[in-house]
């Protein structure tokens, strides 16, 4: 099924989304900012926005959770010409990689050099609360997926590339220290780690979380790391950050549950809007 030669050749309609968007949209976007569950409001901070909702978009994936309807909002933030990708769609839902990977690629076309993907996390590393913000350092692919399966060879199989160049590859160190400092400048805590992704859509078994702490991970969940891969791809600089939003399955008594996610979502809107605004106006433009 999938022996095209690029990504792109995924997208038939990527040119007629576009020029459907250009038309629509003042400013090309330099950024774009990936948003997590419960964190969809960060795009209210943004001014003289265009919101296109993902139904008009040619080829653009539509999420099948309820309440999760994908929009692209653009405008300005810190200066600096954004676009929001609101409602992310999950490998779990049943798309390819490649489709659900689309949107990134539709705004690296629309100019976006630079990505800022947030996410909620379960919290593996025993010193994340609840609460704790995590600037990604480096992931775990546990749901053994890539955009770039089938579509020729991807940039990251180069031979003999060490480890520790490969991470700074995906996840812009540079950009990623100047975010560290500028919050703790602000006072906002915010720690660093390493992200694994799971299919889901069930949260992780206890031995699950077992293994993967052993395996090195401080956080866990079921996003980012496709769309990490595919800016990757394309050259894009990547900044992640995690909410920790629970003690991961089996490290806290009681059921993990999807509303105790969002609660702690929006228990830390505040220093979360703080710090990615920071991340935008410390990306080197
Ligand atoms: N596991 C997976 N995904 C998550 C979790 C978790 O514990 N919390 C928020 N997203």
């Amino acid at each position: 099924m999938y022996t095209k030669s690029s990504p792109e050749a995924y997208d038939q309609d990527l040119s007629m989304a576009v020029d459907m968007l250009r038309e629509r949209v003042a400013r090309a976007p330099e950024m774009a900012l990936i948003l997590g569950s419960g964190l969809g409001g960060l795009a209210e901070a943004a001014s003289n926005t265009t919101v296109v909702n993902g139904g008009d978009i040619p080829g653009y994936p539509a999420s099948t959770v309820e309440g999760h309807e994908g929009r692209l909002i653009f405008g300005m933030l810190e200066d600096t010409s954004v676009v929001f990708v609101q409602g992310r769609v999950h490998l779990y839902e049943g798309y390819p990689v490649q489709t659900l990977t689309m949107p990134v690629r539709l705004v690296h076309a629309l100019g976006a050099e630079q990505m800022v993907v947030t996410n909620s996390a379960g919290g593996i590393n025993r010193t994340f609360q609840p609460g704790t913000l995590m600037l990604i350092t480096g992931h775990l692919n546990v749901a053994f997926a890539s955009p770039g399966v089938g579509a020729g060879v991807a940039p990251w199989h180069r031979a003999n590339a060490d480890a520790e160049e490969l991470e700074g590859d995906y996840y812009d160190a540079a950009w990623t220290d100047r975010a560290e400092r500028a919050a703790l400048d602000l006072g906002v805590d915010v720690r660093r780690g390493v992200y694994a992704w799971m299919l889901g859509p069930n949260y992780e078994t206890p031995a699950e979380i077992r293994a993967l702490d052993r395996m090195g991970a401080d956080a866990v969940g079921m996003s980012t790391v496709p769309e990490v891969l595919q800016a990757q791809m394309l050259g894009m600089q990547v900044v992640g950050l995690s909410t920790i939003t629970n003690p991961a399955a089996g490290l806290a008594a009681g059921e993990l549950d999807h509303d105790d996610v969002l609660d702690v979502g929006q228990r830390v809107r505040g220093d979360l809007m703080t710090l990615v605004r920071r991340i935008v106006r410390v990306a080197e433009g």
